[in-house]
């Protein structure tokens, strides 16, 4: 597995020229337009990376955007593996584990997700305070003890100085958040009504199909973690939302989002 890892790092170097990221962004559905903010030195295909997880998704966008967001070197991950498509843990959380390799000091993660907390609203920012891991562990098999430890502290697993600085810049910037724990389950159906309730009653905010495995292969590894949810549907609200309305307030808070990572990278130490 390390081996894999390093052969995926080495060539994914030489292709970009020792490019050495600082940040590693993962944008979740509906969120790639990040993408479009970032001056792009390097672009990889997934498919065209050795070791990397083939796409079993037809027209799936799968790509490694290497380049700066605010003079800051930033690799972005636009299209991230899902366990509910077939993957294995080890599959799902591949990519970041080769980011590691490549040098990045920070994880920034999103993803789109249904609110339980019920003063959520569509198109809200959910920071990520902590999370419930409903899926199989990605570190279950044997440790690789140069990665990290056996047993893994997830204490301060969302980064509590990255939270103040959001925080702060969403204040800046008028921008509003919520914040709240983030429930990882494994998808790909979305939750009946009586497993929203279980979700809110052992103290959900939001549930999701993905994110749980990469931060806690990042975490496995030191990295700190800086997380964020769009809400894109209110999973307690008898109201069934208007599509084209929830898509339009998933593309606000999708900008909202960018303007959100872009000012905390420029922030960054
Ligand atoms: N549940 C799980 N995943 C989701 C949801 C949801 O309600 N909305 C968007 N992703």
């Amino acid at each position: 597995m390390l081996e894999e890892i390093k052969r995926t790092a080495a060539f994914i170097k030489a292709q970009t020229e020792d490019f050495a990221p600082e940040v590693g962004i993962v944008l979740g559905t509906g969120l790639g337009g990040f993408a479009d903010g970032i001056e792009a030195v390097h672009t990889l295909e997934y498919k065209d990376i050795p070791g990397f997880p083939v796409s079993t998704v037809e027209g799936h966008k799968g790509r490694l955007i290497f380049g700066r967001v605010a003079g800051r070197r930033v690799v972005a991950m636009q299209g991230r593996f899902h366990y509910y498509e077939g993957y294995t843990m080890q599959q799902v959380t591949f990519p970041i584990r080769v980011m590691q390799q490549l040098g990045i000091r920070y994880l920034f993660v999103s993803n789109a997700s249904g609110g339980i907390n019920t003063s959520f609203r569509v198109g809200d920012l959910m920071v990520i305070t902590d999370h419930i891991n409903l899926m199989p562990n990605p570190l279950i098999g044997r440790n690789i003890a140069e990665l990290g430890p056996r047993f893994p502290d997830m204490h301060n697993c969302y980064d509590k100085d990255l939270i103040a600085a959001a925080t702060r810049i969403a204040e800046e910037e008028g921008i509003k958040l919520q914040y709240g724990v983030y429930v990882g389950g494994t998808g790909p159906t979305f939750e009946t009504q009586a497993e929203y309730r279980y979700f809110k009653a052992i103290g959900g905010d939001a549930a999701g199909m993905s994110t749980v495995p990469e931060v806690i292969v990042a975490r496995h590894m030191s990295i700190p973690v800086f997380g964020v949810s769009v809400i894109t549907n209110c999973g307690l609200s008898d109201e069934v939302g208007d599509h084209e309305d929830v898509q339009l307030q998933g593309r606000k808070a999708g900008v909202k989002m960018e303007r959100l990572f872009k000012r905390m990278i420029e922030n960054l130490k």
